[in-house]
């Protein structure tokens, strides 16, 4: 049966990774016979500079109701310092489908790409849920007398205990089906006392339901510590939005970098799903092929997962891994190659490894 993915390429370097990421896409599709149809959408700064245009609720509609999944580059451009339409397209499909569960894996694929002297591909291997539909990004507050000396800022802090308990039963759930032992839970419950008590509280409660795995609570400025200390006592963390935001960058480096750092936002199996590395636009490479494509390829295996082909996630995973090993890749992972002969000489590795 044909499925349909919405492909929105973007701003800045996002262009770029995400017209490589769509090859491999095409590639293995065509390969496989999994007939997905690609759906390729002018959205993001330019169209928002030409027209006005963000995201459109009859895009927004019909996307959620006739495909798939989202494989998105990233949103962000200096020539919209508003953000608007990074904010309208980014959140209107987080929040506008629900897509609480920001599944963010932090595996490190070659020792030498590790930034910390006695941890490396074995020992750096876990993931991050970072819950991704409340918490600070609600975006509910206001300014008071603004421009003023007594100008008053809020952003207000949502924390539901649907919303709360659903991330953290995620994450136990994953490290229940991956058979893994232990789930962290960061939050700041010493200074936010009410709405990360509430995470405490809930986080202990699920906890009694998956007796084999360990729940261990971290302050998150203690385990943004841990994660660099010692990478190998982690195997899921779970957090709130914005410290999900803040730890999954630190994961990213730990892997190697932003370059390597593949994310997908989920509601539940068998529900559209969005798809996205986890850098940014990255202005200054735009537009000079220097852009890092693997984060992109990672991100399509975590799609093609989602679509229910773990097995081709492990190959695209794996045909990375090799690009990486031969140093076939650009120069923020100690290559000398540029996105686009990079990412052939990745796509060239899955192709074989297709058979
Ligand atoms: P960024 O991720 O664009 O860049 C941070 C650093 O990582 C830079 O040094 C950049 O050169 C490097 N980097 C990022 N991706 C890389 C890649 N694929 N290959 C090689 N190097 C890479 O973050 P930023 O500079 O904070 O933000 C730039 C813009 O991107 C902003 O507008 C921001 O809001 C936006 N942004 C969007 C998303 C998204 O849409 N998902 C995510 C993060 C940032
Ligand atoms: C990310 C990004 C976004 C976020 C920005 C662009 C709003 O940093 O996906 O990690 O904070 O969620
Ligand atoms: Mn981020």
């Amino acid at each position: 049966m044909s499925q349909r993915i919405a492909v929105i390429p973007g701003d800045g370097i996002g262009v770029e990774v995400i017209r490589e990421a769509t090859r491999l896409l095409e590639l293995v599709s065509a390969r496989r016979g999994l007939d997905l149809q690609l759906w390729q959408l002018d959205l993001g700064a330019e169209r928002y500079l030409r027209d006005g245009t963000t995201l459109p609720p009859k895009v927004f509609e019909e996307i959620r109701d006739t495909c798939s999944a989202i494989l998105m580059g990233a949103v962000g451009d200096p020539r919209v310092p508003s953000n608007q339409h990074a904010i309208d397209i980014l959140f209107g499909f987080r929040f506008g489908l629900d897509l609480y569960a920001n599944v963010r894996p932090v595996r490190c694929l070659d020792d030498r790409l590790s930034p910390l002297k006695h941890f490396g591909a074995r020992e750096i291997d876990f993931v991050i849920f970072r819950e991704n539909t409340e918490g600070l990004y609600v975006n509910v507050g206001g300014q008071v007398r603004r421009g003023t000396p007594h100008e008053i800022a809020i952003n207000e802090d949502v924390n539901t205990r649907m919303g709360v308990e659903r991330i953290i039963r995620a994450a136990f759930e994953h490290a229940k089906a991956q058979g893994l032992t232990r789930v962290h839970m960061a939050d700041k419950s010493n200074a936010m006392r009410h709405a990360h008590e509430l995470w405490l509280r809930v986080f202990r409660e699920v906890a009694k339901e998956y007796p084999g795995v360990e729940a261990v609570h971290a302050y998150v400025d203690a385990l943004a510590m841990y994660m660099v200390q010692d990478p190998s006592q982690m195997q899921v963390i779970v957090t709130c939005n914005l410290f999900g935001d803040i730890l999954t960058d630190i994961g990213a480096a730990l892997q190697g970098g932003l370059g390597l750092a593949g994310s997908a936002s989920l509601h539940a199996a068998g529900r559209i799903g969005l798809f996205e590395p986890v850098h940014g636009s990255a202005p200054p490479l735009a537009g000079k092929d220097m852009a890092n494509p693997f984060a992109s390829f990672l991100t399509v295996g975590l799609l093609l997962r989602h679509l229910g082909h773990a097995e081709l996630d492990a190959l695209v995973e794996g045909a990375v891994r090799e690009s990486l090993v031969a140093r076939e890749c650009t120069k923020d992972v100690g290559g000398t190659m540029g996105t686009r002969a990079a990412a052939e000489g990745c796509l060239a590795r899955v192709a074989k490894a297709l058979g």
